[in-house]
């Protein structure tokens, strides 16, 4: 529940993508968030402004004579910690971007005096014209925070960029403006997923790790105001917005990676589940089966949590995970001395491929902070909040 009590205001405008709002409301609310909807008139010919007042059990405001005192779009725009425009039409952000508030919703984005997060989608060549180019380019230059469409088919049969953002991006960006930016101007590095060691073209070695707690940590590390960069092995997962992704496969290939983006970072997060070994050998062509059982030789992979404890810099933070199956502590702190390392997240082995995490952290002199159980990106901002707010 990341954004437990948090107020979300959701405005929506007259584009085919307007269904999709409906279940940006459904996401936020499940990540906790309080929310309230605007429209435009426009808006209300694409989706019944009763679907988002059973969706929010409040007013759904269009106009001003639907409110109470016909001041809500100062009240409203009060109210909210976060607005976001998803589906943002062409047109709105003309408007907005004009200082034009001559509905409700335009009016509500002039009075709220911080950054609003916009989700445009359109036509590629409404999206791509100068003046909407113009548009979003002063809006950005404002400080208002962007979600950029996606490429694919659009619902007007053209390809192209226009596709409404991911419901999951635009609540990254919502996080974004909300959050208090403790790791600005920052650079972190966080590795993720389980590796795989290949001993024939389609088989190898790996481990249970989803990925799932490596990328809530890039994710929320980014909407702390961090520049992220993450290294992961594969995974099934979505790569999280804001963040630059680079793919690696195996041990080694992680390695190679996290030692060349080392010496850049002042945070490194070391959740990836590396294998600790490798096969001997390694068949170009698909094994057969045969009468004898296969034999696979392992030896061992490099150490990369280690080789970062001694390349590092004195003023780089590193940050190591242990999952350990008993003496959980014992063995954290036994890793988090061996491998030089700031702090160490210790839990134990049943947080794997689960979508909730519990454990400790435990910092260089000895002091344990437990972390109660919780969805992974709540976790995540546990752990960043607890070891960089100042
Ligand atoms: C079927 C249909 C689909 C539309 N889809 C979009 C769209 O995806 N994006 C957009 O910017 N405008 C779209 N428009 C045009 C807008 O609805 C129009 O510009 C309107 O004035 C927007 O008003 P608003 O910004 O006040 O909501 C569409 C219009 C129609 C009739």
């Amino acid at each position: 529940m990341i954004l437990k009590s948090k107020k979300v205001l959701v405005g929506v405008t007259g584009s085919i993508a307007a269904y999709k709002s409906c279940e940006l409301v459904r996401s936020l609310q499940k990540k906790g968030a309080q929310v309230r909807v605007c429209m435009t008139p426009s808006a209300k010919e694409f989706v019944g402004e009763l679907t988002f007042r059973a969706l929010t059990e409040d007013d759904v405001l269009s106009s001003w004579k639907d409110g109470k005192t016909g001041l809500e779009h100062i009240s409203w725009a009060r109210w909210a910690d976060s607005f976001v425009i998803a589906p943002a039409s062409a047109n709105t952000i003309a408007k907005t971007a004009s200082g034009i508030a001559d509905n409700f919703l335009t009016s509500v984005a002039l009075a709220y005096g911080k950054p609003i997060v916009f989700a445009p989608a359109m036509n590629t060549k409404m999206y791509t014209s100068n003046q909407t180019r113009q548009n979003i380019d002063k809006l950005k230059k404002w400080g208002n925070i962007i979600v950029n469409p996606e490429e694919g088919e659009l619902a007007c049969g053209e390809e192209g960029e226009g596709k409404l953002a991911s419901v999951e991006d635009i609540i990254t960006a919502v996080m974004y403006s909300i959050f208090p930016k403790y790791l600005k101007n920052k650079k972190v590095l966080v590795t993720a997923g389980a590796t795989r060691e290949f001993f024939d073209p389609i088989r190898y070695i790996s481990n249970a790790s989803s990925g799932q707690m490596g990328y809530s940590l890039a994710k929320i590390a980014y909407t702390l105001g961090a520049d992220v960069i993450l290294v992961t092995a594969p995974t099934c997962l979505k790569k999280p917005y804001g963040v630059k992704v680079i793919d690696v496969v195996s041990a080694e290939e992680m390695y190679r990676v996290v030692i060349e983006n080392l010496p850049e970072a002042d945070i490194v997060i070391m959740n990836a589940a590396v294998a600790d070994f490798k096969p001997e050998s390694y068949s170009t062509q698909k094994l057969k089966k045969s009468k004898e059982n296969p034999v696979v030789n392992l030896k061992p992979n490099p150490d990369i949590l280690k080789a970062v404890g001694e390349k590092r810099k004195k003023d780089q933070i590193i940050i190591g995970f242990a999952a350990e199956s008993e003496n959980i502590i014992e063995n954290a702190r036994g890793k988090l001395k061996s491998k030089n390392l700031d702090y160490i997240i210790a839990n134990k082995l049943d947080v794997f491929s689960k979508d909730t995490h519990r454990g400790w952290i435990i910092d260089k002199n000895g002091n344990i902070t437990e972390i109660p159980e919780m969805d992974k990106e709540s976790s995540a901002f546990f752990i960043l909040e607890k070891i960089f707010k100042r």
